[in-house]
């Protein structure tokens, strides 16, 4: 049976095509579907003993720097071999079609750019980046030939991911970029995420109460539509190219 195509509702539609500045807030739950595992389905194999929550931590990579850097170095694996979705592929192309539209991601995994958008912005860092623990010079390449996590190579302090822990501080730039975009766009997607961590749980709240207008594409949301609140239950993959589609068709 082919897949249902998703109905989009009218008056979500109708907000995009008058919308001046659309803003796309994305979670874990875009990148499910390239095989990445959200940080609330349960770790597998060697990894299944510990949560999210506990390795990534400072305290965590203070205790433990080579347990924090190989579950990393696991991860990147996965992500290394991932390929952006129809969802993330979708937000690339919905990119062209509003007059100006920023790119929020929680992900750490690169697909967004991978899948064509520019300039997303990385609330929680990236993955494939590491950063000098002392000092926070970036690297995109290093080396794992000696002790790990390696040594930064201008002052010898361990190198970390370069991504936000819990308990860390976000990136003030792109936290600022992330506020101001809530406080102007005219429609919020809200897409994959459990709103569960703050500041990013905050954004669609923040472009509600404003008077934009917000949807949620999420797996596990009750289907909803009152003015200006769209509750979109499906996988995003499905949700988003329906939802471009529908927009391309209206013209
Ligand atoms: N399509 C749409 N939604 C999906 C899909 C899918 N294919 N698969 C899962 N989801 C939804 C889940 O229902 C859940 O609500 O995506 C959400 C994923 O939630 P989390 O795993 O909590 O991920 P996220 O919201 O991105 O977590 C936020 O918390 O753990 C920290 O820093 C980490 O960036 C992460 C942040």
């Amino acid at each position: 049976m082919s897949k249902q195509e998703p109905a989009i509702p009218n008056g979500l539609l109708e907000a995009l095509r008058t919308a001046q500045h659309v803003v796309a807030l994305t979670g874990a739950g875009i990148s499910a579907e390239s095989g990445i595992p959200t940080f609330r389905d349960a770790q597998t194999g060697l990894w299944a003993q510990y949560s999210a929550e506990e390795l990534a931590t400072p305290e965590a990579f203070q205790r433990n720097p080579r347990l924090v850097w190989d579950w990393y170095g696991w991860r990147r694996q996965m992500v290394a071999a991932a390929k952006p979705n129809a969802g993330h592929l979708a937000l690339a192309r919905l990119e062209h079609l509003v007059p100006t539209f920023t790119l929020i991601t929680q992900n750490v995994d690169g697909l967004h750019a991978a899948a064509g958008s520019r300039e997303p912005i990385e609330l929680h860092g990236n993955i494939m980046r590491v950063r000098c623990a002392l000092e926070a010079t970036r690297y995109t390449t290093w080396s794992e030939e000696g002790a790990l996590p390696p040594p930064c190579p201008s002052c010898g302090a361990p190198l970390r991911p370069d991504v936000v822990w819990f308990g860390e501080q976000l990136p003030v730039i792109a936290l600022e970029r992330a506020w101001s975009a809530a406080a102007t766009c005219d429609v919020m997607l809200s897409i994959g995420t459990s709103g569960l961590v703050e500041p990013a749980a905050s954004l669609p709240r923040l472009a509600y109460n404003r008077g934009a207008t917000v949807a949620v594409l999420n797996l596990d949301v009750t289907p909803h539509n009152q003015e200006r609140l769209y509750l979109l239950n499906g996988q995003a993959g499905n949700l988003l190219p329906a939802l471009v589609t529908a927009l391309e068709q209206q013209g």
